[in-house]
C-alpha cells in the first residue's frame, strides 16, 4: 500500500503526532511519505491507496484551510484514510467533519484518534491545562497508532469490512469529543479585532529576518511594502506570531485593551476546564502541570522579546521568559 501523511500544523504538536504515526507506518510500508499540508498537489492524491490527513482543531472543528484541502480533493473512491488531530479542550466537531469530508471523498475511513497540545495562544490561562502535551507517552501511542492503521487498513483492503469504525452516536461522541460548555454565550471576538499589531521599521531587521512574514497565518505582512500589514485581512488568529516571534519588538500588541477580555477568557476556562477532570479517564487526559504552577502568567503579559521561538517548526517559549515574568 502507497502511504502518506499529510499534516497541518501552526506550533509543531501536530507535526510530532504525524512524525510519530508516520515512524510507526514506516515499520510496514517503505513506501510511506509525509508531508505538510501546504506543499501538497491535492490532484496528486490518487497515487497513494492509504492517505492519513491530520492539523489542530481551531474553534472546536478543523482549520478553514483544511476543510478547503478536503473540497479540493479529486475522487478518491477505493482508497484508504484516517484522521488524526492535536487539541487544547477537546476535538468538537473535528473528527465527525473530517471523518465525513473524507467519506464524501470515497475514502474508506479506517481510523482516527486525538491528542492533547500545549497551548501558545497569549489570551490563554499559562501555564495552560494541556501544557507539556504531547510528550514521549503521546509520541509513543502515536507511533502505535500509526502501526495499527496500517494493520487494520490492510485487513479491511483484505474484506474484513466489519473492521471498518463507526461514529459514535451523539451522545457517546460529545462524551468523548464534545464541547464542553455553551460557548455561544461567549463572542469576543469583536474585542480582539482591537488587537492588531503596529509596524515599527526602526526596530525591524529586515530583510535578515522575515519571521512575522513566514509565520502570519493570514498572509497579510509583506516587509517590501509600505506599510507592511494589511489590516484589510489581519484578522484575529488568535496567535499574534508577529509579534510573539519577533525579537526585538518591531511588531507591537496594545496588550492594555487585553486585561479585560483576559478576565472573560479566565472565567471561560475555568468553565472548560471542570469537566476535562470530569472526562478525564474517558478523554485519555494527563495533566503535565502541577496546580503550584498557576495559570496567571498568560503570553501577553511578557515584556520581553521574542517571547516564542520556532525550534524545527515546534513553537517554544522563551526560557528567559519564565525567569522575568
Ligand atoms: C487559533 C486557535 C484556535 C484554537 N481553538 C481550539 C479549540 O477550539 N479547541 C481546542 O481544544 N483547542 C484549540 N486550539 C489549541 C490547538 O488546537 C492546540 O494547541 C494544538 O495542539 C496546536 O497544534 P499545532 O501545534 O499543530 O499547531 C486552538 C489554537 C489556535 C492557535
Amino acid at each position: 500500500m502507497k502511504s502518506i501523511v499529510i499534516y497541518y500544523s501552526w506550533t509543531g504538536n501536530t507535526k510530532q503526532i504525524a512524525e510519530a504515526i508516520h515512524a510507526g507506518m514506516r515499520e510496514t510500508f517503505n513506501d510511506c511519505e509525509i508531508i505538510r499540508l501546504e506543499e501538497v498537489d491535492a490532484e496528486r492524491l490518487g497515487d497513494y491507496d492509504l492517505i492519513g490527513l491530520g492539523s489542530f482543531v481551531q474553534s472546536f472543528q478543523e482549520p478553514p484551510v483544511v476543510t478547503d484541502f478536503i473540497h479540493a480533493m479529486p475522487d478518491l473512491a477505493g482508497r484508504y484514510g484516517f484522521i488524526f488531530c492535536t487539541h487544547g479542550t477537546c476535538a468538537g466537531r473535528y473528527i465527525s467533519n473530517m471523518v465525513t469530508g473524507l467519506r464524501g471523498k470515497g475514502l474508506t475511513v479506517t481510523g482516527w484518534n486525538d491528542w492533547y497540545g500545549s497551548g501558545f495562544i497569549p489570551l490563554m490561562p499559562k501555564p495552560y491545562y494541556t501544557d507539556g502535551h504531547p510528550d514521549v507517552v503521546d509520541l509513543k501511542e502515536a507511533e502505535e497508532f500509526g502501526r495499527e492503521i496500517v494493520r487494520r487498513s490492510q485487513r479491511i483492503a483484505k474484506g474484513e469490512t466489519e473492521l471498518i469504525p463507526e461514529l459514535p452516536d451523539k451522545e457517546a461522541y460529545d462524551r468523548l469529543y464534545g464541547i464542553p460548555i455553551d460557548l455561544a454565550t461567549v463572542d469576543l471576538t469583536a474585542e480582539m479585532m482591537k488587537l492588531k499589531p503596529v509596524y515599527h521599521a526602526e526596530k525591524c531587521l529586515y530583510p535578515r529576518c522575515k519571521i512575522c512574514v513566514d509565520h502570519c497565518p493570514t498572509h497579510s505582512i509583506d516587509l517590501s511594502k509600505s506599510p507592511p500589514i494589511s489590516y484589510e485581512t489581519c484578522g484575529p488568529c488568535l496567535v499574534w506570531f508577529c509579534e510573539q516571534l519577533c525579537p526585538t519588538g518591531a511588531m507591537e500588541v496594545n496588550w492594555d485593551l487585553a486585561d479585560h477580555i483576559m478576565e472573560q477568557m479566565t472565567s471561560l476556562f475555568a468553565r472548560i476546564a471542570e469537566p476535562m477532570e470530569k472526562y478525564k479517564e474517558l478523554r485519555r487526559f494527563r495533566s503535565l502541570i502541577t496546580r503550584e504552577e498557576g495559570t496567571d502568567t498568560p503570553l501577553y503579559k511578557k515584556k520581553n522579546h521574542p517571547k516564542l521561538v520556532n525550534r524545527d517548526g515546534v513553537m517554544k517559549e522563551t526560557k528567559w521568559m519564565k525567569e522575568t515574568k
